[in-house]
């Protein structure tokens, strides 16, 4: 058995939660739209063709914003191919990803869409193929009330009030050379600054997001983010980051701990954006937007080469593509991200899950069949629902193992958050060790733990399964969350954490 000691004190906060830290994402890429949150005809579907089934889950999973519509898709899409009759609407071939795009989704139907599930829009402009042109034109036909050409463009197509859209994304990893219309720092932090003077120009309101790297391991990373925001300081709120983790040749320690890369990134990223803002001697802050991360296993899927031969298939609509089967390790990962991110949630004020269903997501459908749960919405939904009030700063001393990749690590990874207002305390824990259970104990100062109400739920490997378990059509349910019994003596909140679990404990608090 391994021990763990968490304190957390009253006066020690990072800041609330930001509401936005709980995104998702919608791109045009493989079967996210089309017989994802999209199948008219589907017998659940509703009279706009929504899958009321996948949006029964959305609403379980909790997302609060959803980005849309890319990803690498937007760097060629032609945003007015969307908009208008859909009969009318062009087919066009779609490099990105190598399908064909009927454009039967388009702005007005994810609107619409992201209202029916109660989650706030976050649009990202083309800014490969297209520019500043298109960006203003955009934000008119979106936001503008009326009387001009493409806000009456707008009504005519049915949406008399603006879409009222806050957060753009100034386009997608302009970083990779594998992007449609990849700039170097300098061309795209030109961009971006010109881009978010003229959107803001038509609507003074829009928070804007400029895309910062898309790993960590970027050969550019660090001076991608310097050169961007030296440009585009001024006009932009946030820079993004992008990180998917998987496990790689059997090295699970390393990817269990893949949470210390992602304090490292948000660390680092902060830095230099505070770096450029000392520089300029500016009051202002940026904040982070860390717009795609999750689990993906891109084993051959890592050189051009090999991402050409996946996609480069004849040319069709919505094929399946990377529809990751997430198993009680994935599970675990995500509940560390999930508490990474919460963790830095004075900085990391916009956050999204990539993405929301089929491609790498919480959630899975079939073509004229079901919508199930993977293993890693639960930590997500649990997280999103319970993480309220104050980020709790957490002093941890846990027992710690060997991982290659990041040296020794806290067996126990934690984060908590405390609502004054409703009374309740809510800590999500996981443990890291595949062998040995580990006892916690929580050293509450300043605060009074109560038993009523204590609950906890855990999610770890079944009884007749093992690490890779998952769920799937055929056994939808196999991998969930079990009650944890969690005890309060003297004072302090006890639980013991099975071998590779994670866990969310809800202890209802008052103040002493
Ligand atoms: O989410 C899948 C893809 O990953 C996105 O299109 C792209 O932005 C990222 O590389």
């Amino acid at each position: 058995m391994t021990t763990a000691r968490v304190v957390v004190d009253r006066d020690f906060t990072v800041g609330p939660v930001p509401h936005r830290l709980f995104g998702s994402f919608v791109e045009h890429m493989g079967r996210c739209v089309y017989t994802g949150i999209y199948e008219p005809g589907h017998p659940s579907a509703d009279e706009q063709g929504f899958r009321t089934d996948v949006l029964e889950l959305v609403r379980e999973l909790g997302p609060t914003v959803v980005r849309y519509p890319g990803g690498n898709f937007v760097s060629g899409y032609r945003w007015t191919d969307g908009i208008g009759p859909v009969e009318e609407r062009p087919r066009r071939l779609e490099g990105a990803w190598h399908t064909v795009e009927s454009n039967a989704f388009g702005l007005h139907e994810f609107v619409a869409w992201a209202r029916t599930a109660g989650v706030e829009v976050m649009e990202a402009i083309n800014l490969g193929t297209a520019g500043v042109e298109e960006a203003r034109a955009l934000v008119e036909y979106a936001n503008h009330p009326g009387g001009t050409y493409w806000s009456d463009l707008r009504r005519r197509n049915g949406a008399e009030e603006p879409f009222d859209i806050r957060l753009w994304c100034l386009g997608n990893e302009m970083d990779g050379p594998w992007q449609i219309g990849h700039k170097t720092a300098e061309e795209y932090g030109r961009l971006a600054q010109e881009a978010a003077k003229a959107m803001r120009l038509v609507d003074p309101g829009l928070e804007l997001v400029a895309c910062g790297s898309s790993n960590s391991r970027m050969p550019t990373f660090g001076a991608w983010e310097q050169t961007v925001l030296s440009h585009a300081y001024d006009e932009v709120d946030f820079i993004s980051l992008h990180a998917y983790y998987q496990e790689h040749e059997g090295d699970v320690a390393s990817f269990l701990a893949c949470a210390y890369d992602t304090d490292y990134f948000i660390e680092s990223v902060v830095a230099t954006a505070d770096a450029v803002g000392a520089k300029r001697k500016s009051t202002k802050r940026i904040n982070l937007s860390f717009d795609e991360w999750n689990v993906w296993y891109q084993r051959g899927q890592e050189t051009e080469d090999q991402l050409h031969q996946l996609v480069k298939q004849p040319w069709r609509e919505h094929p399946r593509l990377i529809e990751d089967t997430y198993n009680v390790t994935d599970a675990v990962v995500v509940g560390t991200l999930l508490n990474s991110l919460l963790r830095h949630g004075d900085r990391v004020t916009v956050a999204n899950q990539a993405q929301l269903v089929n491609v790498i997501a919480p959630i899975r459908s079939e073509e004229g069949g079901p919508a199930w749960r993977q293993t890693i919405f639960h930590p997500f939904a649990q997280t999103a629902r319970l993480a309220r009030g104050q980020i709790m700063r957490t002093a941890v001393t846990s027992d710690r193992h060997h991982s290659d990749r990041f040296g020794d690590v806290d067996t126990v990874d934690v984060a908590c958050t405390w609502d004054e207002g409703t009374g309740r305390l809510a800590l999500f824990l996981a443990n890291r060790g595949l062998e040995e259970a580990s006892d916690v104990e929580v050293v509450l100062r300043g605060l009074q733990a109560g038993a009523d109400g204590l609950t906890g739920r855990v999610l770890t490997v079944p009884e007749d399964g093992d690490r890779f378990t998952a769920n799937t059509e055929d056994a939808q349910d196999r991998v969930g969350l079990s009650d944890l019994p969690v005890d309060v003596q003297d004072g302090s909140v006890r639980v013991s954490l099975p071998p590779l679990s994670w866990a969310c404990v809800e202890v209802p608090v008052t103040t002493a």
